[in-house]
């Protein structure tokens, strides 16, 4: 297990910013606003919106500690993969068409750089220690979900580690557990991509150590979503990608007719 070391109990938590550059930034300047003292990377920082390199920048210049995800295990191997690791071969097709520019701009030191990246990572404070990673802390890109978390499992993951707190990511969907007394699970969402509720907004997670108990919340933040969208047209991007940004839902893989037919035939 990799350790590091921060004078800090009160942390933001930030995951799958897909190159969103804007919305990443706005997300570390409202962690200040909240008193955050650091703000930790829980992975794919690169993807759809490219601007890789630069997305390198803004990570290695605003986050403290970080680990990898699926993208930028894919993009340090050189692999022109997503490997989001989908069970729906179309919704990874789908994910891997998305992730066709998120080696753009990654130069040779940057591609050091996300080589290095740890995963896990556990993360001591002065009120204890958060486990970061970006799947889960055993498979970089396993589906953490609320629904349908293993509460044991992720117990055991806290007490094997000596940590308070499990952070998260991969999913898109935010959430905290609390699982026993000082300890919690934290999934940060998307501070890249919306929630796929409707909501052209961010998410983030602020972690707070400094009490009796660990505390979470999940922060909603806007940007200009518009010019960013603009943006990425400008770049040439797909606009079944960049629409998501706007319309704050995901482009999902068409149903297939036949599933279609069957549940018809169901209701
Ligand atoms: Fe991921």
């Amino acid at each position: 297990m990799h350790w590091t070391v921060l004078p800090h109990s009160r942390l933001a938590v930030v995951g799958c910013a897909y190159g969103n550059l804007p919305a990443l930034a706005a997300c570390c300047d409202d962690a200040a606003a909240q008193g955050c003292g650091a703000v930790l990377g829980a992975g794919d920082y690169l993807g759809f919106c490219g601007h890789g390199g630069e997305m390198v920048a803004l990570v290695r210049a605003r986050l403290a500690a970080a680990v990898a995800g699926n993208h930028e295990q894919a993009v340090a191997a050189g692999e022109a993969v997503c490997g989001c690791g989908h069970d729906d071969p179309a919704q990874e097709r789908l994910s891997c068409a998305a992730a066709a520019p998120q080696a753009d701009g990654v130069d040779g030191p940057a591609r050091a750089w996300l080589a290095a990246l740890p995963h896990p990572l556990a993360v001591a404070t002065p009120g204890g220690a958060v486990l970061l990673c970006h799947g889960s802390p055993a498979v970089v890109n396993a589906f953490l979900r609320r629904e349908d978390l293993d509460r044991g499992q992720a117990g055991r993951w806290l007490v094997d580690s000596g940590c308070a707190v499990l952070a998260c990511s991969h999913t898109g969907h935010p959430w905290v557990e609390r699982l026993a007394v000082g300890r919690l699970a934290v999934n940060c969402g998307s501070a890249g991509r919306p929630a796929d509720d409707g909501d052209p907004a961010v998410r983030y997670a602020i972690i707070d150590l400094g009490g009796a108990e660990p505390r979470a919340e999940i922060r909603r933040v806007a940007y200009d979503h518009t010019a960013w969208a603009s943006q990425l047209r400008r770049d040439g991007r797909e606009e079944r990608f960049v629409a998501q940004l706007v319309e704050g839902r995901w482009a999902r893989p068409a149903p297939a007719p036949a599933r279609t037919l069957r549940s018809l035939a169901c209701c």
